[in-house]
């Protein structure tokens, strides 16, 4: 095997919601795979301890705070990265929330909320990337973290579910307009991952039942999406657009 097929050496890459959970994990196997990093989010102390966890590990990482719900604050860090780096060329999508309510008992404001960060959030951050490579003549990587959930339906998660299926829908549409200017456009669509955003639940009966209803009677662990991820972001997946990779423990083959 090539040792460089999965090299990011001279890659600039950017990830949303590197603070925590799948972000920062993924933030990190990126600076070890070669590829300067842009950490982003809202919670400035958290990125500055992961981007010095990356110092440590002798990788190269930048923070720039954003939310991914301002169009301003998303133009702002794309140019801070651009002053320091040049174009970025490798963009996770990682940022987003979730909202566990019956469908009856949902408020418009929390059905702006999470469609706003995972859906349209995703749209502004991969179009400014988009917009960027484009003007620049070169060839990139954007990876959305989507979820099974936006492939299958369960009780309970409506807005999630349905940002999920919308950012399914934009990485083929993306893909579909981006690959004549040398853009790929994928997405992970990971089952349960233990991370803050689900681990309280895991501890409940229901989270208990849940697991048994996947294949491998566990959930996954974030350093599970690290091949996956790699493969994305470097040219081992050079012939790759479009394209929706579950990692899930086959949770997909069986009842949600
Ligand atoms: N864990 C799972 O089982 C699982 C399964 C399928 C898909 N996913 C997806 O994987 C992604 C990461 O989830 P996670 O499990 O790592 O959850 P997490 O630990 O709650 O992390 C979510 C991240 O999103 C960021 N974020 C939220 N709102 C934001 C905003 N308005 N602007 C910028 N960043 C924002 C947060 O950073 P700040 O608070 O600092 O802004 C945080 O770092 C999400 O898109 C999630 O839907 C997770």
């Amino acid at each position: 095997m090539n040792d460089r097929l999965f090299s990011l050496a001279g890659r600039k890459a950017l990830v949303t919601g590197a603070s925590g959970g799948l972000g920062r994990n993924f933030a990190s196997v990126l600076a070890a795979a070669g590829a300067t990093v842009v950490l982003t989010g809202r919670r400035t102390k958290q990125l500055e301890q992961a981007a010095e966890d990356i110092h440590s590990a002798g990788g190269e990482a930048s923070v720039i705070p954003m939310d991914v719900t301002d169009e301003s604050a998303v133009a702002k860090a794309f140019d801070y990265a651009e002053n320091i780096f040049g174009c970025v060329d490798v963009l996770v999508n990682n940022s987003g929330i979730a909202h566990g309510e019956l469908a009856l008992d949902i408020k418009s404001n929390d059905w702006d909320r999470v469609i706003d960060t995972n859906l349209r959030g995703a749209w502004l951050v991969a179009r400014e990337a988009g917009k960027r490579l484009v003007g620049a003549g070169q060839p990139g990587s954007i990876i959305n973290i989507a979820s099974i959930l936006g492939l299958r339906a369960l009780k309970a998660v409506t807005p999630y579910a349905v940002s999920k299926a919308g950012l399914v829908q934009m990485t083929r549409t993306l893909a579909l307009e981006w690959a004549q200017h040398h853009i790929r456009v994928n997405a992970i669509a990971p089952g349960f991952i233990m991370t803050d955003m689900n681990r309280a639940f895991f501890g409940t009966e229901s989270g208990a039942r849940m697991i048994k209803r996947i294949p491998m009677r566990r959930v996954g662990d974030p350093g599970e999406l690290d091949g996956v991820l790699l493969l994305l972001a470097s040219d081992a997946s050079s012939y790759m657009t479009g394209s929706i990779i579950t990692v899930d423990g086959g949770h997909l083959q069986s009842t949600l």
